[in-house]
């Protein structure tokens, strides 16, 4: 039978629908997303417990055990730097799954690696996925959120990312009992084979597919997120609109010092967050309990697991405060309480190296190996990623991200490629020493150089960077 349209309960039970559609829709993008996030997370967060099954197998010196850790960073840097170009070749969706395609195979192949050679060239293809990752997951949230819920959805990433380090955690802590490494890092294909299952059903992103000149397609999609034709008018207007806007990143960035100095600001923020030694936290934790007297394996895998049920809960007291109290008060308080967390941790090795056996001491490395990881989620870990979104000019943004997030990973190598180094020449306290100096010289980055953006649109930013205000000064309204 047909619909009476002129029935305005009929209008009204379509609209209902089609809103609901449009919920369920941006519920399952942001599943599909967060999965991307979850396994950057996973990745990040195995080798942590899977390395001392891993190096007594293999019998691995201190470098090789620092390459199987570091080369997965060395994929990322890959990954994130030819992502720009791949995602803008064959659209984010198939970006993602081509990630989640890497994710699967990398996984699986570390898993049966029959030798360390193996191994590094699985970790060097996994790497590759988690640049992908990170690098498309948050643009096409970005381009598929409306503008009122970009900032959280952002802030829900890192969430996901902080989730699968935990789950991580967990994982490895059941396969520790019987030591069992292999299962560590290919339970990891089941969260791959879910997030290449997902990607299938995604839309592509419609600003992409604008960009393509595939106007009509973009508009069906804009309609079916928007649940109104009214809504998606507007958006295809401002896309169209946006688009006069060619991006020429490279040209731009050799020809405009305001350009330059956005993308060095975005460069610097991603190293500030890396040589805030949090990862060295992560990648190492059951070395760092071992060190302050836990012995047993489980003792230092429990101790890694509340690592990680610490770093998920202080990332809400970020998703709460960040869009209150701003991002720079947060940064500055960050960074202090990493500061003060690594000296006190140093101070406790110290104290454990020169033969002091007493049990407090134990704790209280532990106590401040927690407040270091809160100081880290509830500033630095989500804000360098908001902030670095926030301060590209629109005809740069794609290469401005890649730029930043390609820092990320390199100095993560960096840091994971020298810790053990580190720890043998320096000594431990003073190589967590090193770090306390890095914080406190953040700090003072932070208040000189880093903008405050609360509450400023992403135009006033651009003007003011482009009148070329001060970097600090960027987010005055
Ligand atoms: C960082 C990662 C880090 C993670 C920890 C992310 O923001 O980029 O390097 O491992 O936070 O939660």
């Amino acid at each position: 039978m047909e619909k009476d349209l002129s029935d305005p309960e009929c209008c009204e039970a379509a609209v209902e629908v089609s809103v609901k559609k449009a919920k369920i829709m941006r519920i399952f993008i942001a599943f599909a997303a967060g999965m991307a996030g979850l396994l950057f997370g996973l990745d990040i967060g195995v080798i942590s417990g899977a390395l001392p099954f891993i190096s007594e197998q293999f019998t691995l010196s201190s470098r090789l055990q620092e390459w199987v850790v570091s080369t997965m960073m060395l994929g990322a840097a890959l990954g994130a730097i030819s992502t720009g170009w791949i995602s803008f070749k064959i659209g984010r969706k198939y970006t993602l799954l081509a990630g989640a395609s890497l994710f699967m195979v990398g996984s699986l192949s570390s898993a049966f690696a029959p030798n360390v050679e193996v191994l590094l060239v699985s970790r060097v293809l996994l790497g590759f996925a988690v640049g992908i990752a990170s690098y498309v997951a948050p643009l096409y949230l970005s381009e598929m959120s409306q503008k009122e819920d970009r900032g959280r959805l952002i802030s829900m990433y890192q969430l996901m990312v902080t989730l699968g380090i935990l789950v991580a955690f967990i994982s490895d802590t059941i396969f520790s009992y019987g030591g069992h490494w292999r299962w560590m890092l290919g339970v990891i294909s089941i969260p791959a084979l879910l997030l290449l299952t997902a990607v299938f059903g995604l839309p592509d992103s419609p600003r992409w597919l604008a960009s393509k000149g595939k106007f009509s397609k973009a508009k069906d999609i804009l309609k079916m997120l928007n649940a109104s034709e009214e809504k998606a008018e507007d958006e295809m207007d401002e896309i169209k609109e946006s688009l006069k806007v060619k991006q020429e990143g490279w040209g731009l960035f050799r020809a405009n010092k305001n350009v330059r100095r956005a993308v060095y600001l975005g460069m610097l923020l991603q190293a500030m967050q890396q040589f805030t030694g949090m990862n060295i936290i992560l990648y190492y934790a059951p070395k760092i309990f071992k060190l302050a007297g836990f012995q047993t394996t489980e003792q230092q895998m429990i101790a890694t697991v509340i690592c990680g049920v610490t770093n998920v809960l202080a990332t809400f007291i970020a998703m709460k405060t960040v869009d209150n109290s701003g991002r720079k008060p947060i940064l500055k308080i960050g960074f202090s309480v990493i500061a003060l967390g690594t000296f006190l941790l140093g101070v406790c090795l110290f104290m454990i190296d020169a033969g002091f056996s007493a049990v407090w001491i134990s704790f209280v490395a532990v106590a401040v190996t927690l407040l270091t990881i809160a100081g880290f989620a509830m500033s630095a870990g989500p804000v360098v990623w908001i902030l670095c979104s926030e301060i590209q000019p629109l005809k740069s943004r794609d290469f401005g991200i890649a730029c930043s997030t390609t820092m990320n990973w390199i100095c993560n190598m960096i840091i994971g490629a020298t810790f053990l180094t580190m720890l043998n020449n320096l000594g431990t306290a003073s190589t967590f020493w090193v770090y306390t100096g890095l914080n406190i010289l953040f700090v003072i980055l932070t208040i000189f150089f880093i903008p405050e953006t609360k509450g400023v649109s992403l135009e006033k930013i651009e003007m003011n960077l482009m009148e070329g205000k001060k970097l600090k000064d960027i987010g005055v309204n």
